[in-house]
């Protein structure tokens, strides 16, 4: 079994040009960081929040903050689909700073409001992903 799923990758990396193997694997790595924020978010862990959300931030803006980065990423026929990476960590460093000042109560709110504030952008975050695998990934016939 174990044996099996290593020639798999082995075969993997073999076959798919490093650009592709590096953008699955940054964005497996980064599903895993935003499901550390949800779980935090979920169990009410304030400093989990915070602690994730920082992660989970700095890879996202390396991933796609920068565009040549993401366009030698992308495959040739996506290329020109790049700039949404760009419009995506845009809306994410957003919606993640509304959850860090939420957190430090930069603009003096209630605790009740500040919850309600950095849940709502955290799905606002999840809805950046979803946009860009709609437009970039995704491939809907109808
Ligand atoms: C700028 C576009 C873009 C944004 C923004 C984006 N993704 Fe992706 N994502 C892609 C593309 C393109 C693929 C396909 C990569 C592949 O399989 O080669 C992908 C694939 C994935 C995969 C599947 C990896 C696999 O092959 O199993 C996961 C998980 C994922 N993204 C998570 C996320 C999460 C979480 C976010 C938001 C924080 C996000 N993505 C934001 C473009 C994007």
């Amino acid at each position: 079994m174990l044996k099996k799923t290593l020639i798999g990758s082995l075969i993997f990396l073999l076959y798919t040009p490093l650009s592709a193997y590096d953008l699955r694997s940054n964005m497996l790595q980064l599903g895993a960081e935003l499901a550390e924020v949800q779980k935090s978010f979920i169990a009410s862990d304030q400093k989990g929040v915070e602690d994730s959300i920082k992660r989970f931030a700095q890879h996202s803006q390396d991933l796609l903050g920068d565009k040549d980065n993401f366009t030698a990423m992308l495959p040739a026929n996506k290329k020109h689909k790049a700039s949404e990476a760009v419009m995506s960590a845009q809306i994410i460093s957003h919606n993640v700073q509304i959850i860090l000042d939420a957190i430090e109560n930069k603009r003096n709110q209630s605790g009740i409001v500040r919850r309600e504030e950095a849940q709502r952008a955290y799905t606002y975050i999840e809805h950046a992903c979803f946009r860009c695998h709609n437009i970039v990934r995704d491939e809907y016939k109808q």
